[in-house]
């Protein structure tokens, strides 16, 4: 193989990169360390207890550790001389910054360059936490108990825990949680998977990582073995379903480990949440967290364990630096994602999802500003959970298959497997990748890039006109079916349907002319029953089809289907729909006013901003 040569990585050489999503003054002081003690209070919904920061001094002068925080309550905060030694020392809250939270200015004496001293902060979490949901009983699959969990991606870390949340620097962590008897607790860390009687829980995370991947979550949880490294936490109703769903997930970690490298994480297990989780997935190392929607029964939505799997490589083990390269981590594990993807169920499926990849990454881009078209977006006094669009994703994936088009697939698998060797446990910014490319891949093929052809990919908008794009034979017969049958050729009987997996169901839909008719929109459920479909993907589709074209059978399950699912990506784009029309704002109003209780923060704040309840419009008058 020829791998490229691992090169070692100064960090203290590297150019500063200012986090503008952070108040924390990490020129001068950098956490390296946290002990958490909490307690999970469902009541108040509440986590309350101390955090103890371990600090390590860059500048002598400084005597103010700053951190960043979002509506926590601070009680007091003492420099730790020893485990039985505290002093009291006083802090204060700055001003609040809406998108950026409040900084917390501790007062710390000052000392030698390379000394390290620990600061016990004691604060507890309001209910309104960002970064956590507290369901009721009602809102969880089991209905008999609550449920807890995180979601600390992009900067809602600071909402449940006082500390430097920039994606710039890495910290290991221990945590003790005390929760109610018969709930279990899971954190990003070494999760046993014995119940603890008395609810008293510990963790110990040996990797250092990013602020935004300390991750918690409590229920009543069961635990399933997958494979010798895998394992499913769900609650009990859903185990059986999801331990067939992601019967494969150790079959990925073995190919994704043969392409890039050892997996340094010990054990990859799921854990599966109620269905008001905001995101599709979410990386946390070593127990990745899933939503439920992508249970098809089928497997067919499991390419999103395998992206989620493989940013324990492109994301928790090489870092993009700051939200601005956000790219790095996505477009990266987006690529990873499809050569698993190729690996396990073949080319033809691969190209499907790239396809469909791509005709989202075009729809997104026609709507995008050309500023926002960029990878290296600039995200200057903008909130980092509006930058998750297809550029990073898609945009990034293309320009590594472009790469892969000019110097062939394995040097590429070659070298990214040096890239992560690299900077292991690193963070990492779009010009370090350049220059890896330029001393790495360039030279083993003199003039098979231009310098112009990369500018173009990594600060012009837009996909470049000599990106080279997937293809997809399958999708090619299914819009000679489709035309078929819009043209009155084919009855939907007649349609070579039976042949179909989800991702032609889903170029099917998705493809549809204006033209299209609510009348004809039955036709197809009549023979397909499309309306009561198990997939969420699909339905996800034909729900917007739907409010489109004014099919009115559909509208029960299109409310269920916002109340039941709190995904964003999923709900989002119906709201979107719902609201070009004024029929459609009066429904998507009534619906939201339903499901918005039950929404996650992070889906509330999306959603508000496109369907504005009456109730808030009314305050922010
Ligand atoms: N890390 C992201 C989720 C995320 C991004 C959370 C930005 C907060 C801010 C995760 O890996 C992801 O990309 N999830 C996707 C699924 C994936 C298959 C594209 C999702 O949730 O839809
Ligand atoms: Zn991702």
């Amino acid at each position: 193989m020829p791998a490229a040569a691992p090169v070692q990585v100064d960090l203290a050489q590297a150019e500063p990169v200012r986090d503008v999503h952070s108040f924390a003054n990490v020129e001068q002081l950098q956490v390296r360390h946290l002990d958490l003690f909490l307690e999970v209070d469902f009541a108040a919904r509440r986590l309350s207890g101390t955090v103890d920061l371990r600090v390590e001094r860059r500048d002598a002068a400084a005597t103010q550790l700053v951190l960043d925080t979002r509506d926590v309550v601070i009680r007091q905060a003492w420099i730790v001389d020893s485990p039985m030694q505290l002093r009291e020392t006083s802090f204060e809250l700055g001003a609040v910054d809406p998108i950026l939270g409040q900084p917390l200015r501790v007062t710390v004496p000052a000392g030698a360059v390379g000394s390290v001293f620990t600061v016990r902060v004691s604060y507890q979490t309001r209910p309104e936490a960002s970064g956590l949901q507290w369901l009721t009983p009602a809102q969880t699959m089991g209905k008999t108990d609550p449920f807890l969990f995180s979601q600390s991606q992009a900067i809602h870390g600071r909402s449940w825990i006082p500390m430097q949340d920039t994606p710039q620097l890495r910290v290991t962590y221990t945590a003790q949680l005390r929760v109610p008897p018969g709930l279990r607790a899971v954190m990003s860390a070494n999760n046993d998977p014995a119940p603890r009687a008395d609810g008293v829980y510990q963790f110990d995370m040996p990797q250092p990582i990013p602020s935004y991947l300390i991750a918690i979550a409590v229920g009543r949880l069961d635990w399933r073995e997958l494979g010798p490294r895998t394992a499913i936490y769900a609650e009990p109703p859903l185990i059986d379903a999801a331990a067939r769903e992601f019967a494969d997930t150790e079959k990925m970690l073995t190919a994704c480990e043969g392409l890039f490298g050892p997996y340094r994480w010990q054990r990859y297990d799921l854990l599966v949440l109620p269905p008001s989780f905001p995101y599709g997935g979410m990386e946390n190392p070593r127990l990745t967290f899933v939503t439920p929607t992508i249970i098809a029964g089928d497997r067919s939505l499991v390419a999103l364990i395998a992206h989620e799997l493989a940013h324990s490589w492109s994301g928790n083990l090489v870092t993009n630096a700051t939200w601005q390269d956000f790219w790095l981590n996505e477009g990266f594990t987006v690529f990873l994602e499809r050569r698993i993807v190729g690996a396990l169920y073949g080319e033809r499926r691969r190209s499907m999802e790239d396809v469909l990849g791509l005709q989202s990454l075009r729809r997104e881009i026609a709507t995008l500003e050309p500023r926002n078209q960029i990878l290296q977006i600039d995200l200057r006094g903008r909130d980092p959970d509006d930058a998750t669009t297809d550029i990073a994703y898609e945009k990034g994936r293309f320009f590594l298959g472009w790469l892969e088009s000019r110097f062939g697939a394995t040097a590429i698998d070659g070298l990214l497997r040096g890239w992560f060797d690299a900077y292991a446990f690193q963070t990492v910014t779009t010009a370090q990748f350049r220059t890896y490319l330029e001393q790495h891949l360039l030279p083993t093929r003199p003039g098979a890039v231009t310098s112009a052809e990369l500018d173009e990919w990594l600060t012009a908008p837009g996909l470049p006109g000599f990106a080279v794009l997937p293809q997809s034979d399958a999708f090619a017969k299914v819009d000679a079916a489709r035309a078929d049958w819009l043209a009155g050729r084919r009855t939907p009987a007649e349609l070579p349907t039976a042949e179909w997996t989800t991702f032609e169901w889903l170029h099917f839909l998705d493809n549809m002319p204006a033209s299209l008719t609510g009348a004809r929109m039955a036709e197809l459920d009549d023979a397909f029953h499309i309306t009561e479909a198990g997939n969420a993907e699909i339905v996800h589709v034909w729900l917007k089809l739907a409010i489109r074209h004014d099919y009115a059978p559909a509208m029960p399950r299109l409310e269920e289907y916002l109340v039941g699912i709190g995904r964003r990506k999923l709900i989002r784009p119906l709201y979107e729909e719902l609201m070009k029309t004024p029929a459609g704002r009066a429904r998507a109003g009534q619906i939201y006013q339903r499901a918005r209780p039950g929404y996650h923060p992070i889906a509330v704040a999306t959603l508000d901003a496109i369907v504005r309840p009456p109730a808030k419009a009314a305050v922010a008058r």
